[in-house]
């Protein structure tokens, strides 16, 4: 039967799961991101992508706190990385999990001192506000250019996982993440 926890030389399901469906969910956010910016405005394609923009935000942000409740609670069996390069790896993974909470919360800030409110599936979560809250606007200016820099460290996160942890270096680094080793 499949491990639901982590252990020491591979995550458990829960962990798994979480990272390989929230791996979809954020190419297709950075697909909606890429249309909304090269694609000219009025795109069908364009509007399509951006349709889901908000609400796939709110649903990773959520994800992403539960994900990081799990791998804390999960933190003293998990895969451990020694030596240097297992520092740059863990300086890595806070770098992944700072971004993937602070680039959602600065819209969300926005959008609770915000003049249109925000309702996720029907459900109103902030009620407009009457006038606009100036300093809960000003850090969502930031929000592009730090999604952006988190698609640049996935970029860099895919890179070491499969070119040198598992083509160059033939470790069990990815194997850990797919659940292919055997032994718990
Ligand atoms: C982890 C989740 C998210 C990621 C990775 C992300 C990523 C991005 C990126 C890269 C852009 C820049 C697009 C461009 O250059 O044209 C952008 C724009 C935008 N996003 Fe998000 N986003 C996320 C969540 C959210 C949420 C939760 C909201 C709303 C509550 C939101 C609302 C917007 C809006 C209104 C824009 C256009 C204005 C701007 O660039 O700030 N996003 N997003
Ligand atoms: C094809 C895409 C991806 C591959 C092949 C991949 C591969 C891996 C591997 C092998 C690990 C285990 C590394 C270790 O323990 O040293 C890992 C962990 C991790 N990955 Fe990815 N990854 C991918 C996409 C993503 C994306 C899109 C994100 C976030 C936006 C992400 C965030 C993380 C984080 C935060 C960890 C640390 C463990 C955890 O708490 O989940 N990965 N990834």
């Amino acid at each position: 039967m499949a491990q639901i926890i982590d252990s020491s030389n591979r995550y458990g399901l829960v962990s798994r799961s979480l990272h390989w469906g929230m791996a979809i969910l954020f190419g297709a956010q950075f697909l909606s991101a890429a249309a909304h910016w090269a694609l000219p405005r009025e795109n069908a394609v364009r509007e399509a992508l951006w349709s889901y923009h908000t609400t796939l935000g709110v649903t990773l942000f959520a994800l992403v706190l539960f994900r990081g409740a799990w791998g804390l609670a999960n933190l003293p069996r998990r895969p451990k990385h020694a030596g240097l390069s297992g520092q740059a790896a863990v300086a890595g993974h806070a770098a992944l999990y700072a971004l993937m909470v602070i680039v959602p919360a600065v819209r969300l800030l926005s959008a609770a001192g915000g003049t249109r409110g925000l309702s996720y599936f029907g459900v109103e979560i902030f009620a407009p506000q009457e006038t606009e809250i100036a300093w809960m606007q000003a850090p969502a200016e930031w929000h592009g250019e730090m999604g952006w820099i988190l698609a640049l460290l996935v970029l860099g996160h895919i890179f070491m996982a499969v070119i040198w942890h598992h083509m160059i270096k033939k470790d069990d680094v990815l194997a850990s993440m797919t659940g292919r080793q055997n032994t718990i």
